[in-house]
């Protein structure tokens, strides 16, 4: 891999119990690969563009099979320069919290600017065919609870379904999740042992890549 794109949806810096997990996975990962760029991309601190009227024309334009004018073309400049990043990578890192059973809204925002018609996917005679090919990602998540298959709760995790389904709709099959939880509601202790845990998956998925 030469370029992985980071992006981060937890504001929280040193503070961030996902982050801890992801330094984890980028040390495995600059071990093993030292030549691999990392792109961070903090979509909860740095200013996401917001989708305005002419933007949300222009994507019917495309899903209509038809060509920008040059108007919505300058309106899509924002939304071009983060497609254009996030093509650039060849591997991605997610690091993200759950908020409320789901994933944090600037990380949705993030996701409703880049996923669009032409440059992510295609409608074809076939169906829809993703353009984000032979692409790996991980996600590393937080959460404050336990939301693993053994859980009661398993079905309010809104946040691994919905993440693989749009990667997946794009091209991007080849996803590793790796969840620390619960964070919040067993204490501390679990808490750590949990992070330790995740740490250790983490390093683990970071040297298959
Ligand atoms: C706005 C908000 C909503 C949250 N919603 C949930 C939730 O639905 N389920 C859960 O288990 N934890 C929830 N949490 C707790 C976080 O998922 C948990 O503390 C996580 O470890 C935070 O990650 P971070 O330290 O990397 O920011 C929420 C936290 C915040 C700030």
């Amino acid at each position: 891999m030469k370029k992985l794109l980071h992006i981060i949806a937890t504001p929280r810096g040193d503070d961030s119990r996902t982050l801890k997990v992801s330094q984890a996975f980028l040390e495995a990962l600059s071990k093993k690969n030292p030549d691999c760029k990392i792109d961070e991309l903090n979509v909860a601190t740095d200013t996401l563009p917001s989708l305005t009227l002419k933007m949300i024309d222009g994507k019917y334009v495309l899903l209509g099979g038809k060509e920008l004018n040059e108007k919505q073309k300058e309106a899509w400049n924002p939304i071009e320069r983060h497609i254009e990043r996030f093509l650039s990578a060849d591997g991605y890192l997610i690091s993200t919290p759950m908020w409320n059973f789901g994933i944090p809204y600037p990380l949705k925002q993030y996701i409703d600017l880049i996923i669009q018609p032409k440059y992510l996917f295609r409608y074809t005679e076939k169906g829809v065919e993703g353009l984000v090919k032979n692409r790996k990602m991980t996600v590393i998540t937080s959460r404050g609870g336990d939301y693993s298959p053994e859980s009661p709760f398993r079905a309010y995790d809104f946040e691994e379904p919905y993440l693989r389904a749009i990667f997946g709709f794009v091209g991007i099959t080849d996803i590793t999740f790796i969840n620390a939880q619960p964070m919040d509601a067993m204490g501390p202790e679990i808490q750590n042992e949990k992070i330790e845990e995740a740490k250790g998956l983490a390093r683990k998925t970071a040297d298959t890549l």
